[in-house]
């Protein structure tokens, strides 16, 4: 009996291990890894180059490149992952990765930031009950560029059935819920509490403002020159003197035979520097394209009145490109040599008087090239004129690209970079109005360090509408990448991280028509509240036709939008950059600070920030700025559970 249960015991044994086999992470369909840039590599990096880590060369393995991520479901029986991983030696350039393993939901192990020439790291982790397993490489510094990724002599050891890569599974539904309560029928105004122009110049400026109309308006200690129109809150006129005045903005309405009134501190700083705060408005891009005309401005100035969005302080209406005439369409000038605007804009002089008429401002696009990037006629060798028709015609507000003067630019340090916005700066210099600068050429040359020398923003990517989104939509990229330069921003000096593409947005890459955001709720709360944090400008590029109620409780919190715009001018810096977690702190005039906790996981997550990582202690007031509610205060530390890549954005005070 006893030798007949060694003899079972034995077989069993002999079956386990029989059963027991090995399969490589090659030999996974990879067809369902997603990455930052190329496609996945069989036994070789993704430069197509032996794989080779810290110069160590292995046979068999996958290159791929951040970001980069595979999901592979097993069996529960799957005993082990093993692999050595690293930067490719051919990645040529300043990687950063950090590669991680996840198992339902827990990270199981991450490589921590690793560089070129980093000998590989040994992974060898016990999988046995995991369903669910990810692979996942990120970018450990700010931008993917290099980050060639090997996950080299990787293999699956396996009893029951062989782990199997999938599709990402598709995360669950969102509510599409309102968080930003709906303004009440009282007077509140809104909008920036400090606002530059210069002296001489003519001077508009609609109040913010929500509550039950009619509403009247007025104002204590306008300067000289200026009238503020009581019915509508527009505020008109030229300030002669350069100087600081202090106004206080006040509104007044009936609710049920009382009146309501409130008011607002409001300094006009008459001088040199234009932008006090980030402008705020609308631009034609992303929803328009190369269709463009007219009636889409006229109609975006009605519907930024009639949103209420010019209630929260949007005030820009802007033409992007595709206005001018396109290259073969002859005359492109007038007897000025001034530009001349294609069929589509027949009255550009009527569209920009209807704007003002609304109380909002119009802005326009040009390149210093001979073409835009679409192809229309630039202001090449035709600056002085171009810029003395912008400002006949009205404009407030001039973006600048770069696009075919690349070609004429004659070089390309820094002197090369910034010469043709140094000579459209000084022929805006030359005009009788105010025209806000905004450079378009996607940080070449560290732009940050000299943008403010000649406008009052600049882009510091490329086409947020272009990033290729990966795990992360491509706002994040873009994000990160504009966070690192917090410590350019000031009032007049902004970095611009592109446009609020949420609502009913174009497809860039084939300029199609507007189709409703694939961003989640809590991804689009993100994107809000990250820039707001980051002091960006504000500018919708989404269809002003189909402002949806949801697209437009982003936009519109006075309280989000009041950290944008807080008078001190600072952009957060970050606290924390992880593949899970990013942290935001911005500074603000009142003494207080705006603070985002960024969940950049694929579930729900606690995160938490202690006041020594904010340079805070004792006891803070917090307030939650997109539900507009207090929190308990706050002792040392906050915690707070954060959805799959949502946010919580919150203003903390003594
Ligand atoms: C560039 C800019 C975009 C847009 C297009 C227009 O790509 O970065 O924002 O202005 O040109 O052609």
């Amino acid at each position: 009996m006893r030798s007949c249960v060694t003899f079972l015991f034995s077989l069993l044994l002999a079956a386990t291990a029989a059963a027991q086999q090995t399969i490589d992470l090659q030999k996974l369909d990879l067809a369902h890894m997603e990455q930052g840039w190329g496609n996945p590599q069989i036994d070789r990096s993704i430069r197509e180059k032996p794989l080779s880590i810290g110069g160590q060369k292995f046979v068999h393995g996958v290159g791929t490149h951040a970001a980069s991520v595979l999901w592979i479901e097993l069996d529960g029986r799957t005993d082990r992952f093993q692999a050595s991983v690293g930067v490719d030696d051919a990645a040529g350039g300043p990687a950063a990765i950090e590669f991680r393993v996840t198992a339902d939901g827990k990270q199981l192990w991450t490589s921590g930031a690793m560089k070129p020439r980093d000998k590989a790291k040994p992974v060898d982790l016990d999988l046995r009950g995991a369903k669910l397993l990810v692979l996942t490489v990120d970018a450990a510094g700010d931008s993917i560029n290099f980050d060639h990724a090997d996950w080299a002599n990787a293999r699956f050891t396996y009893s029951g059935r062989a782990p199997r890569a999938v599709d990402p599974p598709i995360p669950p539904a969102e509510e599409a819920v309102l968080l930003t309560p709906p303004a009440g029928p009282q007077p509140q105004i809104h909008g920036p509490f400090v606002y530059g122009c210069g002296p001489g110049h003519p001077f508009l400026y609609r109040i913010p403002a929500t509550g039950r109309r009619p509403m009247k308006f007025s104002a204590e200690g306008l300067p000289a020159g200026l009238t503020l129109d009581a019915d509508s809150g527009i505020i008109r006129g030229k300030i002669a003197e350069k100087g600081e005045y202090r106004v206080i903005l006040r509104a007044q309405n009936q609710e049920g035979g009382t009146e309501r009134r409130c008011e607002r501190p409001f300094k006009i700083v008459c001088g040199d520097t234009l932008a006090l705060t980030p402008p705020m408005g609308w631009n034609s891009w992303y929803i328009h394209y190369n269709r463009v005309s007219e009636v889409h401005l006229r109609e975006a100035a009605k519907q930024m009145i009639a949103s209420g969005m010019a209630d929260y302080g949007y005030q820009y209406v802007n033409i992007d490109d595709c206005w001018m005439k396109k290259q073969g369409e002859l005359p492109y000038r007038d007897a000025q040599g001034a530009v001349l605007p294609n069929s589509k804009f027949p009255d550009i002089q009527g569209m920009i008087d209807e704007i003002h008429a609304h109380g909002l401002k119009a802005g326009v696009y040009t390149s210093p090239g001979p073409w835009t990037c679409g192809g229309y006629v630039g202001a090449y060798r035709h600056e002085a004129a171009d810029a003395k028709r912008f400002a006949q015609w009205g404009f407030d507000f001039l973006k600048y690209d770069w696009c075919s003067y690349g070609g004429v630019a004659g070089g390309n340090d820094v002197a090369h970079l910034k010469k043709p916005y140094q000579v459209i700066a000084a022929e805006l210099k030359k005009q009788d109005r105010d025209i806000v600068l905004n450079l378009c050429q996607y940080g070449m040359g560290d732009v940050w360090q000299w943008g403010g020398e000649v406008g009052q923003c600049w882009r510091t990517t490329g086409d947020l509408g272009c990033e290729r989104g990966n795990r992360l939509p491509g706002f994040y990229s873009i994000g990160f990448s504009n966070a690192r330069h917090w410590a350019n921003a000031r009032p007049g000096c902004w970095n611009d991280p592109d446009y609020l593409l949420i609502g009913y947005v174009g497809d860039a890459f084939g300029m199609g028509v507007g189709r409703k955001t694939t961003l989640t709720p809590n991804e689009q709360y993100s994107y809000m509240s990250m820039w707001c944090l980051m002091a960006s400008p504000l500018i919708f590029s989404g269809d002003m036709a189909r402002l949806d109620p949801f697209t437009l409780n982003v936009l519109c919190n006075a309280e989000a939008i009041d950290i944008d715009q807080d008078a001190l001018g600072r952009q957060a810096r970050i606290i924390r950059k992880t593949s899970s977690e990013f942290i935001l702190l911005k500074d603000l005039e009142d003494g207080s600070k705006a603070l985002g906790l960024f969940n950049l996981s694929e579930g729900p997550a606690s995160i938490s920030v202690a006041w020594a990582d904010l340079g805070l202690s004792g006891k803070q007031h917090v307030r939650d700025l997109w539900r507009q509610v207090d929190l308990p205060a706050a002792d040392g530390r906050l915690e707070a559970a954060v959805p799959r890549h949502g946010v919580l954005f919150v203003r903390l005070s003594k």
